[in-house]
């Protein structure tokens, strides 16, 4: 097939072709890379937030590609816009039975905060879920467990947006509604029950410490934290100037200072941040150094205890024995991740409580 001259001279002059041909194809496949590179752009490339003054490392990188990718709960958000009153329409305490709490709403609206709480809460189930089986005129009765948590949720709520505020919307309005929490599940995901030891015989530190549980963060740090800090309310700062501390009594310990780690490790993960969110870190107990953050979150702290012990602790009775913690029987509490679910701020911000005044205040609702 190849011309004679050419098979003799091969014959003649054997040369070993692979060494070059391998040569060519790493540069080959290295500028094929560089010219996709160029093109579609770098996969691994960062974008840096800084949280304080430059030269303090106060920085977290994260991938572009991650920043573009929203939380897709946003999709499930639907737009559902107010019927504006005009003072003639009747309202739900003069219509219905037994209407303790949205009595002020117009039926329209509280037709339309209805189906909302159905989406959000039991899409599955539907009205049933609060109301049973019964046709309409049966739901006025409280037969149903899930009717009284409900309407302590709907109260719940709306002290969440009128007076914790400077939390909730503290950049710009974004509140919470039944959907922050519950992402159309009847418990939300993210709730938390105490486990600290349940006898004397496995009492004490080591029993709530050196465990892999979700409430360590699964480190060697206690498992307690969230129960110290956000439900019983001790104190979280653990920090001193002096280089050897004469431990009087009531100093905090050595283990108080791991659970407070414990806590910040759990802020850290829910927000889906790391401590220069909040802190300088050359100095945690500096109140100076911190950025405006850590005061949102240390009314974050105030907020959470309130939620609670006034809301959901006192639901223990109310609800049945299969929903209460499995070592102490107690209610499932609300903390940080609750709302955030990894993102800095819910639902990476979106105005959530903007259709919805009647879950913004306590009082009679304002329509713009
Ligand atoms: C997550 C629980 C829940 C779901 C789901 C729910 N409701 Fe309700 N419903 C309540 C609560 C709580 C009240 C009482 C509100 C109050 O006291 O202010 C109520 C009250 C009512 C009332 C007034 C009854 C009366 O006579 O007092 C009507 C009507 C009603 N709901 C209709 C509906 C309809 C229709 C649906 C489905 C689209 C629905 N609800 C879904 C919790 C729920
Ligand atoms: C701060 C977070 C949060 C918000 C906001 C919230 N919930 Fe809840 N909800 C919880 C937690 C935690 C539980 C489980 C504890 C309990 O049942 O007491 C729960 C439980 C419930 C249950 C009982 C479900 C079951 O199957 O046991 C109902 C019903 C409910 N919520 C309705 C609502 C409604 C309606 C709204 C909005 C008006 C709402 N929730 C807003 C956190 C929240
Ligand atoms: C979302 C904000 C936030 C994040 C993120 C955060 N912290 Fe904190 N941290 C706070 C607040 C607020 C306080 C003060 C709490 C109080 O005393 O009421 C605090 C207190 C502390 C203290 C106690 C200071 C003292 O005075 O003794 C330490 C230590 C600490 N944080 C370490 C960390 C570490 C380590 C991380 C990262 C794993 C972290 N924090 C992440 C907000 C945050
Ligand atoms: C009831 C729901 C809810 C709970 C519980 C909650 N947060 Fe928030 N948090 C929000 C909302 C909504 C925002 C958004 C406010 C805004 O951007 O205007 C927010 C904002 C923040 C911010 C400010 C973020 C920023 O970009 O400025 C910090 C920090 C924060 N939360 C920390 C915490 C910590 C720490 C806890 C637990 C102790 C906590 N939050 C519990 C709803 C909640």
């Amino acid at each position: 097939m190849l011309p004679n001259w050419f098979n003799v001279w091969n014959k003649e002059n054997p040369t070993n072709v692979y060494g070059p041909a391998v040569l060519v194809g790493v540069l080959g496949g290295a500028i094929f890379l560089a010219i996709m590179i160029v093109v579609w752009g770098q996969p691994a490339a960062t974008n840096s937030l800084q949280t304080g003054p430059r030269g303090t490392g106060m920085s977290m990188a994260e991938f572009t590609r991650d920043l573009g990718t929203p939380d897709p709960d946003i999709a499930e958000l639907s737009e559902n816009e107010p019927y504006i009153p005009d003072g003639s329409e009747a309202l739900a305490k003069d219509i219905y039975s037994n209407v303790q709490v949205l009595g002020d709403v117009t039926e329209d609206n509280f037709n339309r905060v209805m189906a909302a709480m159905t989406e959000w809460v039991a899409p599955d189930q539907g009205c049933a879920y609060c109301h049973g089986d019964g046709d309409i005129e049966t739901y006025g009765e409280d037969t149903l467990y899930t009717k009284v948590v409900a309407r302590r949720m709907i109260e719940m709520t709306q002290n969440i947006n009128e007076s914790w505020e400077g939390h909730v919307s503290a950049n710009k309005q974004v509140g919470v509604t039944c959907m922050t929490c519950h992402r159309g599940q009847n418990v939300p995901s993210e709730v938390w029950f105490k486990i600290d030891p349940v006898n004397e015989a496995t009492a004490g530190w080591p029993a709530v410490q050196n465990r892999a549980t979700p409430l360590s963060q699964y480190t060697s740090l206690p498992s307690n934290a969230l129960e110290a800090y956000l439900l019983n309310y001790e104190r979280i700062g653990v920090h001193d100037l002096e280089s050897r501390v004469a431990n009087e009594p009531g100093d905090p310990l050595i283990q108080h200072a791991e659970r407070t780690y414990s806590l910040m490790n759990y802020f850290a993960n829910s927000l889906g941040r790391n401590c220069v969110l909040c802190h300088n870190t050359r100095a945690f107990y500096d109140t100076e150094q911190v950025t405006p953050q850590w005061s949102t979150a240390s009314q974050g702290i105030a907020m959470v205890q309130e939620i609670n012990n006034d809301y959901l602790v006192p639901l223990t009775d109310v609800l049945p024995a299969d929903r209460l913690g499995p070592m102490h029987g107690d209610a499932p509490k609300a903390a940080c991740k609750t709302c955030h679910k990894g993102y800095q701020q819910p639902l990476q911000g979106t105005n959530v409580i903007k259709d919805w005044p009647e879950l913004a205040t306590t009082g009679v609702p304002v329509y713009e």
